[in-house]
This record gives structure tokens, C-alpha cells and sequence, in this order.
């Protein structure tokens, strides 16, 4: 087990404050991870950027604003890893109590830019998925939650996918929707996640820990990668484009703040008016 842990600043490793916000962001060097990292801090967290790209992590966290001298983070480790998780804990919790959890960690594995076929997908591509996806945000939970604040102002946010609810569709040259390139793998994953979010909302509820999801259509970061964009994959998008990852930032601001002090346990759709039922 590797792990290595890089400050954004040259400053001594500081005391714990309870004064201070600190905020876990997975697959924090990632398009929307890395988006998601910069709201945070811009609202006065210490955020520890988790990703397995160690230079990408620490590269995230050195290029954070630092608010009131924020001391942002770049922690480097594989995620379905649970010691690693341990760890990204026990260290975030070193600068002040954990008061946001954002699981955008993620994969979907593509070939050439297309879905690869339920009869094609190895053993090891569909255990993988499922470790990434599903196993690495609980067993961040199963450690983070222990230093959450019980006073209400904690929250959990996961990153779903619209493939929860509708599955990711037929063959590449189907000819009927929804078109989604992901493997079966990634859509069962998210759905598990979906439904981890749920349970763990009722589990954490007694501790006024709320937990949510987002359910983003397409985002154009670097998992849509090569996909090509075409009418058959905007047709089914109202809006005709895809999100940017500032509006699922957005979402997860609005998820962890005091407006949304009734919401847990659901899954918000942000798809630009997809329909998912
Ligand atoms: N981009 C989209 O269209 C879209 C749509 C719906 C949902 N999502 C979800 O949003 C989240 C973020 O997606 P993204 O587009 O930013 O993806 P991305 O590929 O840009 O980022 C994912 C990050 O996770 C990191 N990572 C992968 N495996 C890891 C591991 N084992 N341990 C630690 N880090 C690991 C990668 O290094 C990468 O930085 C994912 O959960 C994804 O499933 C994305």
C-alpha cells in the first residue's frame, strides 16, 4: 500500500482548529473533481484533493485559493484501497473536523471512445468498476463520518450518473435510446451508489449527517473523452448541450449549505431536462 501525502504550502504542518472546514474531494484531480475542489475552497474550506495521480492531486491543491490562509492538500493514493481511505481520513481530520465528503471519484472505461460490449467486458473491468465506483466512497464513509460535526452543518455528496435510472442502453448501432457509451458495469455501479446514498442517509441521520447524490446527464471533462457528439447523443439532451462542470459545482454547493438543511437521501438530477422516468 502507497501513500503519500503533499502540502500546497511550504508552512509547518499545522495544529488541529475547530475552527477550521476541511473537505474531502475524491478523484479531486479529475474535470469535475478538480471544479468541485476550487468551489470549495472559494468558500473557505480546506480542501484535501484525493486522487490516485499524484502529481495531478498535489498540481489541484497547489492551485487552490486559499482563503484565510486555507491549507489545501494533495493526498495520492488508490481509493479501493480501504487502508488508503483510513488514511485520507485520519490526515484530513489533522487540520479541523471533516465537514464535507464529495466521493467524485470515478471510471468508465471505453474502447476507442465507444461502450464496450456486456460480452466483451473482462472479469477484471467489471470488478474494477465496481471498486472504483462503489467500494472506494464507502469505505471512505465507513472512516470520514467518525470525524464529522454532529451539530448539522456536515454533508456527503456522491457523484451518480443519469445511468442509474436508465441503465446505459443497447449496443453502440442500436437504434433506439437512451445512447450512452458507458459499459454496463458503470451504470450498475452508479445504481449501487445511488441506493449506498439512500441507506447511508437513514444510517447517518441519528448523527445530522445529511448524505445526497447528483445525477449529472453528459459533462464535458475528460471521462467524455473521445466520445464522439454527435445529434444521436445531444438529440436526447432538451438543453442540446452538455453541462459544464461549474453547474454540478454549483449543485454540490447548494447540497452541503445550510439551504438544503431538510435534503438527504436523495439523488438530484442535473441533465439539462433528460427525462429518467
Ligand atoms: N463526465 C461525465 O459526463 C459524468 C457524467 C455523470 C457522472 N459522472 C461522474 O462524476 C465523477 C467525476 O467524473 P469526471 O468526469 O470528473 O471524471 P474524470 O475521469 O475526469 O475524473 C475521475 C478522477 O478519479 C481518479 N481516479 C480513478 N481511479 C481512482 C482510484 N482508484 N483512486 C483514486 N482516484 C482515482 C482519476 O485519476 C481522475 O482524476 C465520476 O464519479 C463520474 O462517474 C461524470
Amino acid at each position: 500500500m502507497e501513500i503519500t501525502i503533499a502540502q500546497s504550502t511550504d508552512q509547518a504542518f499545522s495544529q488541529p482548529s475547530t475552527l477550521t472546514r476541511t473537505a474531502i474531494v475524491t478523484g479531486g484531480a479529475g474535470g469535475i473533481g478538480r471544479t468541485i475542489s476550487r468551489r470549495l475552497a472559494a468558500e473557505g474550506y480546506a480542501v484535501v484533493v484525493a486522487d490516485i495521480d499524484q502529481a495531478a492531486a498535489d498540481q489541484a491543491a497547489a492551485s487552490l485559493p486559499q482563503i484565510d490562509g486555507a491549507d489545501h492538500r494533495g493526498f495520492a493514493g488508490d481509493l479501493t484501497d480501504s487502508g488508503v481511505n483510513r488514511a485520507l481520513a485520519a490526515v484530513a481530520a489533522e487540520t479541523g473536523q471533516i465537514s464535507v465528503l464529495v466521493n467524485a471519484v470515478g471510471i468508465s472505461p471505453k474502447r476507442n471512445g465507444r461502450k464496450i460490449p456486456f460480452f466483451e467486458l473482462a472479469d477484471e473491468e467489471w470488478n474494477q468498476v465496481m471498486a472504483v465506483n462503489v467500494s472506494a466512497p464507502f469505505f471512505l464513509v465507513r472512516e470520514a463520518f467518525r470525524y464529522m460535526p454532529t451539530d448539522g452543518s456536515a454533508s456527503i455528496v456522491n457523484l451518480l450518473s443519469i445511468t442509474a435510472k436508465l441503465g446505459t442502453g443497447g449496443p453502440s448501432d442500436a437504434s433506439f435510446g437512451p445512447f450512452l457509451p458507458s459499459s454496463v458495469a458503470y451504470g450498475a455501479s452508479k445504481a449501487a451508489l445511488q441506493n449506498l446514498t439512500a441507506s447511508l442517509s437513514h444510517e447517518l441521520a441519528g448523527r445530522r449527517i445529511r448524505v445526497n447524490g447528483i445525477a449529472p446527464g453528459f459533462v464535458q471533462t475528460p471521462m467524455m473523452g473521445d466520445v464522439p457528439v454527435d445529434e444521436r447523443l445531444l438529440g436526447q439532451v432538451p438543453m442540446r448541450r452538455f453541462a459544464k462542470p461549474e453547474e454540478i459545482a454549483d449543485a454540490v454547493a447548494f447540497l452541503i449549505s445550510d439551504k438544503a438543511s431538510y435534503i438527504t437521501g436523495i439523488s438530484l438530477d442535473i441533465n439539462g431536462g433528460w427525462r429518467t422516468c
